[in-house]
Parts: C-alpha cells; sequence; structure tokens
C-alpha cells in the first residue's frame, strides 16, 4: 500500500488548479442509465471512486469510453440491473443507480451499500421514496431488489436532509408517471448539477437547490453533453492549506459562490481572501484565530470540510468547538492528530474541543477515511519533521494526484509505492 511522506515547513505558494466535483460526477454518471443513447461528460476528475462507478456502469451493460478529457456512455441497451457486492462494497455511491434502473428497466437489484468509518450510512430514505412511487421492495441476503411496471409520481418528505436519497429519488422521478415532490430536499450545489444534466436530457425538473423540488415524468430522456462542476471540497482543502501554512496560494478553477460558510470560516481564522469570478487567492495569517464550527446540511458548514478545518484549529490561538451533526464517526482523524502533539478533548461522539499548540511533531500515521486524510497531510504540512501517512488509497479516492499538486506549490512531499 502507497504511502506519502510529507516534511513540514514551507509555507505554500502559487497556483492550484482544481478538478471536477467527484460528488457532482458521480450522480450524474450514473444518469446516463436513464438514456437510451450517448451522453458525454468533460471535466471528470480522474478518481477512484469514478473508475470504480464506471466499472459497474459497463458491468450493467454500458458502451464506456474514456478519453483524456471526456467520459462517453452508450446506455441504448441495458443488458444487466444488478449490481453485485464487489463493485458495490468499494464505492457506497453505487446504490444511485438504484433510481435509474428501476425507472428505466422496472427492476434493479443491488446489494446493500452497508456503512463505513464514517458511519453506518442507511439507505431507508432511499428505499422509503421508491415505496411511495410504487416500487416494491425486497431485502434479501445482503441484496436490495426493487420492481416497478412503471413508478408513479409521489409527495415525499425526508425525515433527514440526505444528498443521496434526494438525487436517487430526482433520477427516478424523471420517467416515472405523473408528478413528484421531494420535500426537505438537499440543496447542495451537486444537486443543481445533476438537476441541471437531466433538464439538458429533456427531464422536467424544478426548485432544484431549495428545500421543495418537483419532477414531472416524461417518457423518454435524450442524449446530452455536460461539464463537471469544480470540486469546491477539493478547492477547501487547498485553501485550508495556504492559511495554516501562512502561504500564499490562488486556488484556480474553482467556484467561490459553492463555498460561502467555508470562505467565511476561513476569513473567522484570519486568513486574508481575494474572491475572484473562479478563483481565490488566500493569503494565511500569522496568529490563525481559535472558531467554532457546527457542521449542517448545505448551505451550512460542509461536513466535508470538517477534518480539514480541525487539522488547522489545532495551531489556533485559543480553543475552539467543533461539532459534527451530520455522520456518527467523523472524528477518526482526532487519536491521529493527537499522535501529533494536538490538544483534542472528545466530548461523545459529536463534540470536539480543540485547543491551540505551538507546534505539531511529524509521526507515523493511519488514513482512515477520504477527509480524515487529507487532514493528515495538511497536519504534515506544518508539523516538524517528518510525517507519514499510511493506507493513502483512502486520499486517492476523492484527490487527483494530491501530492503533485502539493509540490507545485512549494511542499516537500512525495508519494512512496508500497
Ligand atoms: C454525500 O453522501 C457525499 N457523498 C458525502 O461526501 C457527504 O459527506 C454527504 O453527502 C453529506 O454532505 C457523495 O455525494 C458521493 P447523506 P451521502 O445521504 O449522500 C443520513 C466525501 O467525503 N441518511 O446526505 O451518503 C446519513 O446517515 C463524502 O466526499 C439516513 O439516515 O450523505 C447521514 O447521517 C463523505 N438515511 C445524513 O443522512 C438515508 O437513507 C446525511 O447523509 C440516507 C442518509
Amino acid at each position: 500500500m502507497d504511502k506519502i511522506v510529507v516534511r513540514g515547513g514551507a509555507p505554500l505558494q502559487g497556483h492550484v488548479r482544481v478538478s471536477g466535483s467527484k460528488n457532482a460526477a458521480l450522480p450524474i454518471l450514473v444518469s446516463s442509465l436513464l438514456v437510451g443513447g450517448e451522453t458525454t461528460f468533460r471535466n471528470v476528475p480522474g478518481l477512484m471512486d469514478i473508475h470504480s462507478i464506471l466499472d459497474l456502469i459497463a458491468e450493467l451493460g454500458v458502451k464506456v469510453n474514456r478519453s483524456e478529457d471526456a467520459i462517453t456512455m452508450d446506455a441504448t441497451t441495458i443488458a444487466c440491473v444488478e449490481a453485485p457486492y464487489d463493485l458495490v462494497r468499494k464505492m457506497r455511491a453505487s446504490i444511485l443507480v438504484l433510481g435509474p434502473l428501476v425507472s428505466r428497466m422496472g427492476r434493479a437489484k443491488v446489494s446493500m451499500p452497508g456503512g463505513c468509518a464514517i458511519g453506518d450510512r442507511p439507505i431507508d430514505l432511499h428505499l422509503k421514496g421508491l415505496e411511495a412511487m410504487g416500487a416494491t421492495i425486497r431485502l434479501e441476503q445482503g441484496y436490495v431488489e426493487a420492481e416497478a411496471k412503471r413508478l408513479k409520481g409521489a409527495r415525499i418528505v425526508f425525515d433527514t436532509v440526505s444528498v443521496g436519497a434526494t438525487e436517487n429519488l430526482m433520477m427516478a422521478a424523471t420517467l416515472a408517471d405523473g408528478v413528484t415532490l421531494l420535500s426537505n430536499a438537499a440543496r447542495e450545489p451537486e444537486i443543481i448539477a445533476l438537476a441541471d444534466v437531466l433538464n439538458g436530457m429533456g427531464a422536467r425538473v424544478e426548485g432544484a437547490g431549495t428545500p421543495e423540488i418537483t419532477i414531472t415524468g416524461v417518457t423518454k430522456l435524450s442524449p446530452v453533453e455536460a461539464r463537471i462542476i469544480p470540486d469546491r471540497i477539493e478547492a477547501g482543502t487547498f485553501m485550508v492549506a495556504a492559511a495554516m501554512t501562512g502561504g500564499d496560494v490562488v486556488v484556480d478553477a474553482c467556484e467561490p459562490k459553492h463555498m460561502e460558510h467555508t470562505l467565511n470560516k476561513l476569513e473567522q481564522v484570519g486568513a486574508t481572501l481575494e474572491v475572484g469570478v473562479d478563483s481565490v487567492r488566500v493569503i494565511g495569517p500569522k496568529t490563525i484565530k481559535n472558531v467554532d464550527i457546527r457542521t449542517a446540511p448545505y448551505p451550512g458548514f460542509p461536513t466535508d470540510m470538517q477534518a480539514q478545518f480541525m487539522a488547522m484549529l489545532t495551531l489556533a490561538d485559543g480553543a475552539s468547538v467543533i461539532h459534527e451533526t451530520i455522520f456518527e464517526n467523523r472524528f477518526i482523524h482526532v487519536s491521529e492528530l493527537k499522535r501529533m502533539g494536538a490538544n483534542i478533548v472528545l466530548k461523545g461522539n459529536d463534540v470536539a474541543t480543540v485547543k491551540g499548540v505551538k507546534r505539531l511533531s511529524g509521526a507515523q500515521v493511519m488514513a482512515s477515511d477520504l477527509r480524515a486524510s487529507a487532514s493528515l497531510i495538511l497536519s504534515g504540512l506544518v508539523a516538524e519533521g517528518e510525517t507519514v501517512v499510511n493506507r493513502v488509497y483512502h486520499l486517492d479516492r476523492g484527490y487527483e494526484h494530491i501530492e503533485t499538486k502539493l509540490r507545485g506549490l512549494g511542499a516537500s512531499i512525495e508519494r512512496v509505492k508500497g
């Protein structure tokens, strides 16, 4: 297994370009299943999770063509409606094929995704929504089987705001008979991006980005070409890296409008920002100010930025309270950060009090989930001495060549093939 070795101390300087959004690309690539023809997407990031979803889509009989700057899929015929365990276990977002397959083919059999490091990750909202649309759902031998002659429009009120359930049911509703209302829907930019692609295919989705989304079913969707929006979490990760190393970095090809809460928190810790149309310059503060953070569904503070901000706040001038409200186990990075000298006290599994220390020391640390791994790399950028981050396959799921991009900003970092 590969490792990444970081030597701390260099303030990051220069320009870094953000890749396409993993969390926009995954549902958008899956939406190709709804179209009896070709769909082409550009600016798709080269990530492990993207390769996994494309392997699954190909497994269903879709012709997938990956060129340098575009992914083309031809779902004229779907030969199989089963997403097998060995593919789904690699990437839980595979559950997103359920809605499109039932809607287009009348049937789907998808392995239950199961939990992951950050939580149990249930899919009850996905299944309840499909049942409300007339699907029969059977859970057998670790698989979800869903069937419906033709889904019918329904009014679905989500108990919890769920990005995946909103995406799954929005896609399912595009070919349903009648009107579907998704209430208490997720409002992430990735939801709007998916709705734009679906409408480009001829679907009728209104209200994406608000808590109430209305989808009027149509009988057929047509081929589309689209470009994936920038990854707001990758962009935020580089901005935190600039701020905590006291650097001066311009993050290019990003979408500042998708990052208001992150930018606001960066200013609160003392960073100076110059916000452009598709770039943000971040000048790190001499002293990092302590700030409190409470994660929330968009447009609140993103849970996917929590670990990165915690890494920065371990060096703040004072104590910060971080409340993780989305996932039940998203503080796995705490024990590794403490091994580097951080002073963090947990209350239950959702509140962390981070007392700033003068310095961190490099150490051997273990990556556990995608964003926790990023927080360990960030800490290595400022720690005294060498930090070795093990099991970096977690990182490769969501960051495209992170060590190359950071080295381009002056970091002393390399990957050791394992
Ligand atoms: C998406 O996951 C993202 N992944 C996650 O990013 C992100 O952290 C999360 O949304 C929240 O913003 C992708 O888009 C591929 P949810 P998702 O359904 O859709 C509960 C990353 O690092 N819930 O919005 O799985 C759930 O347990 C990843 O890039 C139910 O109870 O998240 C959680 O507490 C990590 N029942 C809350 O809702 C359900 O049926 C939010 O989960 C579904 C979810």
